[in-house]
């Protein structure tokens, strides 16, 4: 085989190794569940406001869950490479709570199409709001 073919096999593997890595960004992939353990018990009725606000151990918690279940779609440290949402502008207090709730439990389908999977109740209550709290610690003013 000549060095131009081998050179260029290499090249083509390299391009359809990145088309598998971009197609990784899919709404059916895995979605992780997160240990909650220390945090006050929820149970399966939704706080209309986020339980956790400001506590050091869901900010913490939050982290981690978002980066393993959110930050796929919504980029690492909540900042948006543009294929979903940039979270760090949700509004603040009860309002964002109200829409972030809503989004989290019902995902985003379209004519069939899922943009963004359910995630609960794969992700608990608890593990959810925790993802909220960090947020509010990243939030920026439109
Ligand atoms: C597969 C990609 C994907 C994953 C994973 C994902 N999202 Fe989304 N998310 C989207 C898309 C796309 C939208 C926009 C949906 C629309 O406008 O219909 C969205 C919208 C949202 C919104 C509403 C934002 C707004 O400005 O209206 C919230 C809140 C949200 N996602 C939270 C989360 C959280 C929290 C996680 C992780 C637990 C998560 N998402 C995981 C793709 C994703």
């Amino acid at each position: 085989m000549n060095k131009f073919i081998v050179t260029a096999g290499a090249a083509l593997a390299v391009v359809v190794a990145a088309a598998i890595g971009t197609a990784s960004v899919r709404a059916d992939e895995a979605i992780h569940p997160v240990k909650t353990d220390g945090l006050k018990p929820l149970g399966t009725t939704w706080a209309k406001v986020n339980p956790y606000r400001g506590n050091k151990l869901a900010i913490k918690i939050g982290a981690d869950a978002f980066n393993q279940n959110c930050a796929r779609c919504h980029g690492l440290e909540a900042i948006s490479g543009g294929i979903a949402p940039d979270l760090r502008f949700l509004p603040e207090g009860a309002e964002g709570d109200e829409w972030f709730a809503y989004r989290v439990q019902n995902g985003s389908v379209r004519d069939g199409r899922v943009y963004m999977p359910k995630m609960y109740p794969t992700l608990s209550q608890e593990t959810l709001w925790a993802i909220r709290s960090w947020l509010d610690t990243v939030r920026q003013d439109n």
